[in-house]
């Protein structure tokens, strides 16, 4: 049974425009993978942080993102998280990355990471975390989307994980990885419909509320408002924006 992936489908179609590895985010992942020299990367999407030198085995829901892993692990399985079609303990380390909060039941993937794998690596944003974004004073009705509802932060995870640690993975302030912080300190790039199309949260909201959003920021940037407000950020190296590192499991 192929659970999710409907969605990325519909939203993922130029998903490999704007979504492209950044290696500063890459780092974390690859140390926090240890010695682990097979790997299952579950929601794996084009396949972006599986590091080249180890044995990937990418599981992914929709045909949309699987026919973007140019260059990525042949291995694939068009599954999702839920039920992973692997035998107990079948890898060395279980990857997810920006993917958890998309799951169908986050609990019963979480479980089959556990299950098939000894130590399990994710990388979430913790909802905690992220209300004070100022991107989100603008477009207002990102709550309402559905990834965005109740997303699964630490206290989800460590209930299915037995978590070692966790750790703060900043954005840097030329991320090339358009994730939905990416751009958190140039405003400008979240005007364009490209970025837009590359963030499920913005691609997600109804078209009104994208329209009313984008106006509301152009204005603000020609009024120079956005600058007397956030313009300290322009110039700052990095940012906490939220996005966090599960090292679980031995
Ligand atoms: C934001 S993309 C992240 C892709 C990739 N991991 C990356 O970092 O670029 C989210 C991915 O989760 C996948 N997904 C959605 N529902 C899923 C599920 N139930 N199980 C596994 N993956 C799922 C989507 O199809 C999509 O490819």
């Amino acid at each position: 049974m192929v659970t999710g992936g409907v969605r990325y489908d519909e939203i993922g179609r130029s998903y490999a425009v704007t979504r492209r590895e950044d290696p500063r985010i890459a780092a974390p992942i690859w140390r926090a993978l240890g010695a682990a020299s097979t790997i299952v990367n579950v929601g794996a999407g084009t396949g972006n942080y599986e590091p080249p030198d180890r044995r990937v085995v990418a599981v992914e829901p929709s045909l949309e993102m699987i026919g973007q892993r140019a260059g990525r692990s042949h291995l694939v399985v068009r599954c999702g998280a839920e039920l992973l079609p692997f035998r107990p303990g079948a890898f060395d380390a279980a990857l997810a990355v920006l993917t958890l909060h998309h799951w169908r039941d986050a609990q019963a993937g979480l479980a089959e990471m556990r299950r098939v794998a000894e130590r399990q690596v994710i990388l979430y944003f913790e909802p905690l975390r992220t209300t004070g974004f100022w991107v989100l004073d603008y477009f207002t009705e990102t709550a309402d989307v559905p990834s965005e509802q109740n997303p699964p932060g630490e206290s989800l995870i460590s209930d299915q994980l037995d978590i070692q640690d966790i750790q703060i993975v900043e954005v840097p302030a030329d991320c090339t990885d358009g994730f939905g912080a990416a751009y958190w300190s140039r405003p400008e790039a979240y005007l364009d419909p490209r970025v837009q199309a590359g963030m499920s949260w913005l691609a997600l909201q109804p078209e009104a509320a994208r329209r009313d959003g984008t106006e509301r920021l152009a204005r603000d940037l020609r009024s120079g408002r956005w600058d007397d407000l956030h313009g300290h950020l322009r110039t700052q190296r990095s940012y906490d924006g939220g996005y966090r590192l599960a090292i679980a499991g031995s």
